[in-house]
């Protein structure tokens, strides 16, 4: 696809600064696989140590850059990394944020090493986290490493909130966002934890899906039963989850939970337009997964299914016998791990209520159907002609030399809506990792011209926001 010439070209920002990432670069390569080297999962609660190491690493080189008020701050789970440089009277200030945490690591046998020991080969970098996302932290702190090193401050006001949840929900943040208004006031969020179009065509993401992640529990009774003693006279709650998972989507990949589609704002005909003019490649895009077919709802193309439309899949599942030949049984339960990606307006809380009143509606008799809710995060939308986004534009149209194309991403940033809706913030999501870069699985890359480059955009994008009055 569509792939960004690389040779070198006089630099788009302050040459002094040029300089300054020129000798540094060997040391910001260390740091991002110093920094990937924390196994900082904060999904398992054994690598709790970790995520404070890695919370302390990031404040350390806050403080390192001239951060003020930085402070790791404890949560009812994993600590939020908050600081600022407010060196910029008059100039808009930018609330930015990251994520230190990361999924975890298996199947481990498919890494090329282990997931923390990064290394650095054939112009990539290779580990858990350092696309998603610890190499835009590193970015960013390479960013106004340079601007320090030239004796300068960044022309705007920055505030960081670097968190540790995010790969499991971000829980604690809302409530610290809550408690914490005046800490975070500020004109415009950048959250940098995206990335490119197709190949590694630069992008900024305008819309991200939403999330619903819920449990469905079915119980028969205490124990296995045998199945030739008791099949015919019971439940088999495996029958009974795969009989309600089924009845969830229809064979035209509609999802029949009643009010589902509810609040889903309609995809105008411009709309449908601007994204069947993007440069995506449908069967480049099959073969590079691989799997053997596409398939999804009726009516819409690959890319809107993937970003533009909610879903529902099962994550997992798991029941009775699982190993090798056979043993005769009724299992004691069943259970499974049911997600939903949503789309403006769904609202997470209302479609969990409304997939657990469908499950206990369709539940069949003679066993017990429970339906939890495990996380949820808002879907959200922002306006391309915001003068941060135009910012950003410029920024990556004078690093790239092309100008940026608007994408919408069907992955989720949990707390791009609480900036929106609490703080009342226009989000800028400006990252720079390629789709194909193995986020959540084996052997995650970040190319290390992405890195560099990103690393000159952020340079700029403070300058070109300086001026905005928002
Ligand atoms: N960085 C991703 C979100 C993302 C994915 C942006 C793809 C652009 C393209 C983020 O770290 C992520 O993985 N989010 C989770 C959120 C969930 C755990 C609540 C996701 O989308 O699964
Ligand atoms: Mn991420
Ligand atoms: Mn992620």
């Amino acid at each position: 696809m569509t792939d960004v010439d690389t040779t070198p070209e006089p630099s788009p920002i302050d040459p002094a600064i040029e300089a300054a990432l020129r000798e540094a670069r060997e040391a910001r390569e260390d740091a991002l696989l110093e920094l990937a080297r924390i196994p900082s999962i904060s999904a398992l609660p054994e690598h709790a140590p970790d995520m404070v190491r890695a919370a302390e690493w990031v404040a350390d080189r806050l403080r390192h850059v001239g951060a003020t008020d930085v402070e790791v701050c404890p949560t009812a789970m994993h600590p939020i990394v908050y600081g600022r440089i407010h060196e910029a009277p008059g100039a808009p200030t930018i609330l930015l944020y990251c994520h230190y945490d990361v999924q975890p690591a298996d199947p481990l046998e498919l890494w090329e090493t282990t997931p923390f020991e990064p290394f650095l080969r054939d112009d990539r970098f290779v580990g858990r986290g350092v696309a998603d996302d610890k190499g835009h932290i590193v970015m960013h702190l390479s960013a106004l490493e340079a601007l320090r090193a030239v004796g300068r401050a960044p022309a705007v006001n920055l505030t960081f909130v670097f968190e540790g949840e995010e790969e499991y929900g971000s829980d604690s943040l809302y409530a610290w966002i809550s408690g914490n208004r005046e800490r975070l006031a500020a004109d415009v969020a950048v959250i940098s934890d995206t990335g490119f179009f197709e190949g590694n065509l630069p992008a900024i993401t305008v819309g991200l899906r939403g999330i619903m992640y819920a449990q469905i529990d079915v119980e028969l009774s205490p124990v296995d039963l045998h199945s030739g003693m008791y099949g015919g006279a019971v439940a088999n709650p495996a029958n009974a989850l795969a009989g309600i998972i089924a009845a969830l989507k229809g064979p035209d990949g509609r999802i029949r939970i009643p009010g589902f589609y509810e609040d889903v704002v309609a995809l105008t005909a411009e709309e449908r337009d601007e994204m069947a003019a993007l440069p995506f490649d449908e069967e480049a895009f099959r073969a590079g997964i691989p799997v053997s077919a596409l398939v999804g709802e009726t009516g819409w193309t690959v890319l809107e299914r993937k970003t533009a439309r909610p879903t529902l899949d099962v994550n997992g599942m798991w029941s009775g016998f699982q190993g090798e030949g056979a043993k005769t049984i009724i299992p004691a339960h069943a259970h499974a791990k049911v997600s939903t990606r949503l789309v403006a307006n769904q609202d997470p809380r209302r479609v969990f209520e409304a997939l657990r009143d469908f499950v206990a509606q369709i539940a069949p008799p003679g066993v017990t159907v429970t339906t939890s809710f495990i996380h949820g995060g808002e879907p959200s939308l922002t306006p391309i002609d915001h003068p941060a986004t135009q910012a950003a534009a410029r920024s990556l149209r004078a690093v790239y030399g092309v100008d940026p194309v608007y994408i919408r991403e069907g992955g989720s940033i949990p707390v791009t809506s609480a900036f929106d809706h609490t703080l009342g913030l226009p989000v800028v999501l400006l990252g720079f990792f390629q789709p194909a870069c193995n986020a959540h699985a084996p052997n995650e890359w970040l190319q290390v011209d992405n890195f560099e480059r990103g690393t000159r955009v952020i340079v700029r994008l403070w300058d070109e926001l300086a001026g905005l009055t928002m």
